[in-house]
């Protein structure tokens, strides 16, 4: 695997403006207010509650974030309903709120209206989302949720595994995006494996792309495996959370969020 390490690291040395990317990047921020609530889950009206994903956002945007993400998960265990709120009014670019399929996420989305929605299965128990949707199993709940989130202007994007057969049924919901499962590529042990893995989601992405579908990514990307989302076409946004703020406690938002475009910038679809 490439180490664009080096290669980011001239690109800066050369110029600290904005990377130009046609890959859009979109900063899942979820882990601020990790952060954040490891600290003050039980005081957040103490003066001292730091740090603030809103104030991140911002930076992110400042460096040329084309979105900005965040996860309301069922049990709260970091982003809270307020931050979805102030990120909705705060942010600038892009809101993508993601979500699993309850009716309290759902009417909480349709008050505050994001600029998408981002449908992903949520267990509990999980550390972070472990798989994509499964629309073949669960098509009878998730196709009302399309429609209300349509009908209040919310454009629906649903996290799959790179499996055809469920880009069919997203186009059948007339989902606007699909956004790729990478963590089995990003986790690969074996270049076998991250090849096999590879070749399932670039054939996911044609296929989306021949429905007319946008191709987003995410999942474990990270400075390093980043070279290989390069080999998937047709990607418009890639969507990053973990380790932009791992990046991030060494050098700044700032600066994370410019090296990650930096090598995202001769993506060529
Ligand atoms: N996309 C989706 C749908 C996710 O659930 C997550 C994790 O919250 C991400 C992207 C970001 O993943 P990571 O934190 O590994 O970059």
């Amino acid at each position: 695997m490439t180490n664009c390490f080096a290669a980011c690291s001239d690109r800066r040395a050369r110029s600290y403006s904005t990377p130009v990317s046609t890959l859009r990047l979109g900063v899942n921020i979820d882990h601020v207010a990790t952060v954040r609530q490891a600290r003050y889950a039980t005081m957040p009206e103490s003066k001292n509650v730091e740090p603030d994903p809103v104030t991140i956002a911002s930076i992110c945007e400042r460096a040329g974030a084309h979105g900005i993400t965040a996860h309301l998960r069922a049990d709260r265990r970091h982003m809270q309903d307020r931050d979805v709120e102030r990120l909705r009014e705060n942010v600038i670019t892009k809101l993508n709120l993601e979500m699993g399929n309850t009716a309290e996420i759902v009417d909480f989305a349709l008050r505050i209206v994001p600029d998408e929605v981002c449908l992903v299965p949520e267990k509990r128990e999980e550390i972070t989302t472990e798989g994509g949707l499964d629309l073949v199993a669960h098509a009878r709940q998730l196709s009302p949720t399309v429609k209300r989130l349509h009908s209040a202007g919310i454009r629906v994007s649903m996290f799959l595994d790179p499996v055809p057969a469920q880009i069919d049924v997203a186009a059948d919901f007339g989902a606007e995006i699909v956004e790729l499962h990478t963590g089995k590529l990003a986790n690969a042990f074996t270049e076998r494996f991250a090849k096999q893995e590879l070749e399932r989601l670039q054939e996911a992405a044609v296929h989306a792309f021949n429905f007319n579908l946008q191709v987003n990514a995410g999942h474990g990307i990270n400075y390093h495996n980043i070279a290989r989302i390069h080999e998937i076409p047709h990607l418009t946004e890639l969507n990053i959370g973990h380790s932009i703020v791992a990046r991030a406690v060494f050098i700044g938002f700032e600066a994370a969020v410019r090296e990650m475009l930096a090598l995202m910038e001769d993506y060529r679809g």
